[in-house]
């Protein structure tokens, strides 16, 4: 058995008490949907090898086998409801950073972010927001999350065509934050190999996966695509954030945030300077260095990965330190060909 790579498992919702800890692994075969799943015949999906199991080709995106069994249940038996905030990744873009952000902001009226006894300062921003698609829902049941109170603070790796229907139907309001992808490639890579047990791939061989669009949820070109258009379509639905843009004013982005979650700070919250302090509690530098964050792990099925994985360096542009001039050309180039015409950029 081996542990997902990428995600979190277990966590609270807005202001719900602690749900029970769940976990996630990685089967070494591809496990069949159950028959509470949606009935996609997952066997009989295009297959690819290279990263550490067997991905299959679900819907347009590559996921780990397992990942696309719990997709397929999640597709077919996830309640949505009208009030749900979704906040949706590409992994490794920053997706510990918005589930701090966006609990600390949403959750300010009970839990005060100047307060000692703040739950980020003793529990991993992952298992404050819980995953839609994890722990895998295969073995997890779904009950977990339909037990939280609405409001819910719900997260997903999930590109916009694998969401529940309902989801659109119901007009759910979605966090979308992507990155600069020549720093997904080189975090994605440093985590894998981090968490991998056992699991190494050279960064040359991790890159050239990356390039040809098969990574996990990728390819990451379409996956920042589907939300970005959305969210050309529906502005009021779909808040489009960038990693590097957030490194560059936090604060700007947390009102922001807070505006769209339907919680703008008051004029007596800006004076006071609690938009300041919600960027201090989220920041790279306050996390990372809590005990909770830096030395703690988390109960998985299967493994128990390091919570410090999840924070590395936290920088815009540190693909300059690992990736050429040829390889960072040769990324620009596919992005810049892939997103032509959309408006987006990187
Ligand atoms: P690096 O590997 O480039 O340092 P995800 O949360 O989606 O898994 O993304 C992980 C990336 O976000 C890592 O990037 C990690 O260091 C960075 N990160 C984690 N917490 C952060 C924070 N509070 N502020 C900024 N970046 C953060």
């Amino acid at each position: 058995m081996r542990t997902c790579l990428i995600c979190c498992s277990h966590s609270l919702s807005v202001g719900a008490a602690a749900m029970a800890r769940g976990g996630h692994v990685e089967g070494e075969s591809i496990p069949a949907a159950t028959g509470e799943a949606e009935d996609d015949d997952l066997a009989s999906l295009p297959t690819r090898e290279g990263w550490w199991t067997t991905f299959v080709l679900y819907h347009g995106c590559w996921l780990s086998s397992p990942t696309a069994t719990s997709v397929s249940l999640v597709r077919a038996q996830f309640a949505p409801r009208h009030d749900d905030l979704l906040l949706a990744t590409y992994p490794k873009c920053g997706t510990t950073w918005l589930k701090a952000l966006s609990f600390a902001v949403a959750n300010r009226s009970r839990h005060r972010v100047a307060g000692g006894d703040h739950p980020l300062l003793t529990s991993h921003p992952q298992d404050l927001v819980p995953f839609i698609e994890l722990p895998y829902r295969h073995l997890h049941p779904l009950a977990a999350l339909d037990a939280l109170p609405s409001p819910r603070l719900l997260c997903t790796h999930m590109p916009p065509q694998l969401l529940p229907p309902r989801v659109a139907e119901l007009g759910c309001r979605i966090v979308y934050l992507c990155r600069e992808p020549k720093d997904v490639v080189v975090s994605m890579w440093h985590y894998m190999n981090k968490v991998g047990n056992g699991f190494f791939l050279d960064l040359d061989k991790a890159f050239e996966l990356f390039v040809d669009g098969f990574s996990l949820f990728g390819p990451i070109w379409d996956h920042c695509l589907g939300y970005w258009k959305k969210s050309m379509e529906e502005p009021d639905t779909v808040l489009f954030l960038k990693y590097d843009d957030m490194m560059a004013d936090p604060a700007g982005h947390v009102k922001k945030l807070a505006d769209f979650l339907r919680v703008p700070f008051t004029d007596e919250e800006v004076g006071a300077g609690v938009v300041e302090e919600v960027v201090r509690l989220c920041s790279f530098e306050k996390l990372s260095r809590l005990p909770v964050n830096s030395s703690a792990v988390v109960d998985r099925i299967g493994g128990r990965p390091m919570n410090s994985a999840f924070f590395r360096k936290g920088k815009a542009g540190d693909w300059k330190n690992y990736l050429s001039e040829e390889m960072a050309n040769k990324l620009d180039a596919v992005i810049e060909e892939k997103l032509k015409g959309s408006g987006l950029t990187f």
